[in-house]
């Protein structure tokens, strides 16, 4: 097996390049300093200590993640081949971080039209992946599955969330209709061992469950069954994609920032929020990983949008995530992030090999300014867009670095997970604030309680209906 050759490992490092960031090459007033990192040194390394000492206690049971699952990994390989031989469809119910990284994995991992491709090629069930409540999206799904033929696994952590719950409600009735004491062979538990109503459900109904370490909450969580279990089915090499995870974490053992990428990588997001940059821009130039652009918005804006610090003083932190893929939206949002508001710093990702190219055809000889493109393939003209992007928004003084995956495998992306698992938890050690909680989700999913007429929310729902009314004159 390649990931565990020292040398292949070395080859499929990650890089980060921060020149973008400093001021020889993005301009004084914009860039930083070599001194002024070097001046920045305690902040770093009073975050590294923080996360350090942190490590697999309270809610940073993820960075056990790459260690401690040798048994889990078994069984969910096992379940997933005998899902694999009896089922054509995997569907997951669940939301945020129950659906955001099953969803990035399988985009990077499986080929782009996994579901599309016959059943002898593709080797593994379609997966769908449903994590909205839109009654429209549940009645289409509905019409494309055979029952027969399909394994759901609902997800959820606390095992109380609306809209995962429903789905389950929805789902384990038709279930329960049509295959009667045969529904709980197609219907899979990912939850809290220890607290929630869906772990009581799966022991009533006797499914077969996984467990979510109560160290791990929902965005932190696709190295555990929540994303390991969806990416075995569809044909993923889990023990390969937690290699990637373990060796980025021997990287991240390291508190000098020239050599722990996501303590650099921390400590130029927190400069510049001090600074004003708000907006963090997650540009992948890969459609293979347009979906972790989606997965750190989820992990960047609910671990650091936070009201308050430790303290519990007033602070506002956080940096508003922004998604964008290259090279599509270099024709529509890259005239904002080059001439708008000095107020983002754009994360690129890059991919030095693409697993498979196209060679631009011949033709148009007698117009040179057609024909320049011929001969040349698609993964150069992908990756030069990507330098000119790079060298367009530093000429206009635009902070932004660069991450290169030699390849996309998954090793790669258990490195890429990681990495910016470990920086979102040092830019929150930065900023003083509890990473690991979200208050702000929880308060959305209260109200929701509260007006559907859940039994304990009866003062949230007084409280909203004493609200003040909203005016027919400002509608309009
Ligand atoms: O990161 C988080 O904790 C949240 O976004 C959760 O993942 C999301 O709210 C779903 O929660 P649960 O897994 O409890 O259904």
């Amino acid at each position: 097996m390649n990931y565990n050759d020292l040398n292949w490992q070395k080859k499929m490092k990650l890089t980060t390049d921060y020149n973008n960031m400093m001021s020889e090459y993005v301009g004084e007033k914009e860039g930083f300093t070599e001194k002024e990192l070097f001046g920045s040194l305690d902040i770093a390394k009073k975050a590294f200590q923080e996360v350090e000492a942190g490590r697999g206690k309270g809610m940073m049971g993820w960075t056990e993640l790459p260690y401690n699952q040798d048994d889990i990994v078994d069984d969910i390989i096992k379940t997933a081949e005998d899902i694999k031989d009896k089922f054509d469809n995997f569907v997951v119910l669940g939301i945020g971080g129950s659906a955001l990284g099953p969803i990035a994995v399988f985009q990077a991992l499986c080929h782009l039209r996994h579901n599309e491709l016959p059943k002898e090629v593709r080797k593994a069930p379609k997966l769908y992946v449903e994590d909205n409540v839109d009654p429209e999206r549940m009645n289409a799904l509905l019409d494309v599955l055979d029952l027969d033929k399909t394994m759901f696994n609902v997800v959820t952590k606390s095992g109380s969330t609306s809209e995962t719950m429903s789905q389950y409600l929805i789902i384990m009735d038709i279930l329960k209709k049509k295959f009667g004491d045969k529904a709980k062979d197609h219907m899979i538990a990912t939850t809290s061992e220890s607290k929630g109503n869906l772990i009581k459900i799966a022991k009533q109904e006797g499914l077969k469950t996984f467990y979510i370490p109560d160290g791990v909450g929902g965005r932190f969580s696709e190295l555990c069954p929540v994303g390991l279990l969806p990416a075995s089915v569809v044909g993923i090499d889990i023990k390969e994609l937690l290699a990637g995870a373990k060796y980025m974490d021997g990287i991240c053992k390291s508190s000098d920032i020239k050599e722990n990428p996501a303590l650099i990588g921390a400590l130029l997001q927190y400069l510049s929020m001090k600074r004003g940059k708000n907006i963090s821009v997650m540009m992948p130039y890969a459609d293979s990983l347009k979906y972790i652009a989606d997965w750190y918005c989820q992990l960047w804006g609910e671990s650091l949008g936070k009201a308050v610090n430790k303290e519990g003083k007033e602070v506002f932190a956080g940096q508003t995530p922004v998604k964008a893929l290259g090279v599509t939206d270099q024709h529509s949002q890259v005239q904002l992030y080059r001439e708008g508001p000095f107020d983002k710093v754009i994360t690129i990702i890059g991919v030095e090999k693409f697993r498979s190219d196209v060679t631009i055809s011949d033709g148009c000889e007698d117009i040179p300014d057609v024909n320049f493109l011929c001969k040349h393939t698609m993964s150069e003209l992908i990756n030069t867009e990507r330098k000119a992007t790079e060298y367009a928004l530093t000429t206009a003084n635009r902070l932004n670095y660069t991450i290169m995956l030699p390849e996309v495998n998954a090793f790669t992306i258990g490195q890429l997970l990681y990495l910016f698992e470990m920086q979102t938890a040092y830019t929150g050690a930065m900023l003083g604030i509890d990473t690991f909680n979200q208050p702000g989700v929880e308060g959305g999913k209260n109200a929701t309680y509260a007006l559907f007429g859940r039994k304990g929310y009866e003062s949230t729902k007084e409280e909203m209906n004493s609200a003040r009314k909203k005016k027919d004159d400002y509608i309009c």
